[in-house]
């Protein structure tokens, strides 16, 4: 093998491997943990383009009820343990599939190792504040953030990365369906009932479908949102 591919190769398997003494697990209690480019709650971050109660009419949409807060809530703690483990599966998915590692490989087309692990860490807190269910103004006025970071209105800035600069829509919502379909056997952990777990799990769905409403919003022609 070409020694670059050697090299790019274990730059990729240590970005997709799980991170040791990830920030984002930290016990509770302890420091706010420092998570490069995590800006929820910042100044910096801009007002959502929607109101709250115009969340909630999506939420209404998507049949999304309190019994399913009580569930996302409830796999906060199942989840947890797992963080690094479950990020790490989704890595895996990215990796394995040419077609989606290439937004995070540079212009020579080679996957970006750092900038794999930077946004990795902000995954991690992801799959926590995912759980957390608190729909407030910080968490709405972030997920714009999160959808210009996959747009070229804002992909690459956060981690100075040198990566495509758009993530094609096609594939934002498509991958809904991969997250929480490998997201269900750690689901299973924490020794709850099938039937706690399927809500847990449809309560998963009908959230990550929610973000990628949210997130789309840069791609959609003005005024038609
Ligand atoms: C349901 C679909 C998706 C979910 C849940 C998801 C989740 C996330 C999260 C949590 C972040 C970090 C956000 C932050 O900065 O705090 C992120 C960033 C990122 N995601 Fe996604 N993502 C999805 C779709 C995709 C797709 C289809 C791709 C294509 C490979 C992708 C590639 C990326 C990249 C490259 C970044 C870094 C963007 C930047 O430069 O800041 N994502 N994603």
């Amino acid at each position: 093998m070409h020694a670059r591919t050697h090299i790019t190769l274990a730059l990729t398997l240590s970005a997709l491997l799980p991170m040791q003494a990830c920030a984002a697990t930290q016990q509770a209690g302890t420091a706010e943990p420092e998570i490069p480019g995590y800006t929820m709650g910042d100044r910096t971050v801009r007002k959502a383009p929607i109101t709250l109660g115009e969340l909630e009419e999506i939420k209404k949409s998507l049949l999304m009820s309190d019994e399913d807060i009580r569930y996302l809530r409830m796999s906060r703690g199942v989840l947890e343990p797992h963080v690094e483990e479950l990020v790490g599966v989704w890595y895996g998915f990215v990796g394995g599939n040419p077609h989606l590692l290439k937004y995070f490989s540079n212009s020579a087309g080679e996957p970006d190792g750092e900038y794999l692990a930077r946004v990795r860490a902000r995954f991690e807190r992801w799959v926590l504040d995912t759980a957390a269910a608190e729909y407030d103004q910080e968490w709405l006025d972030y997920q714009f953030e999160i959808g210009r970071r996959h747009h070229r209105v804002g992909k690459n800035a956060t981690d100075n990365a040198d990566a495509i600069d758009h993530i094609h829509f096609r594939h934002l919502p498509a991958l809904t369906i991969p997250v929480t379909t490998t997201l269900r056997p750690f689901l299973e952990r924490g020794g709850h009932s099938a039937e706690e777990v399927d809500k847990m799990h449809a309560a998963w769905v009908k959230s990550v479908l929610l973000q990628s409403i949210l997130w789309s919003y840069p791609y959609v022609n003005d005024g038609d949102f």
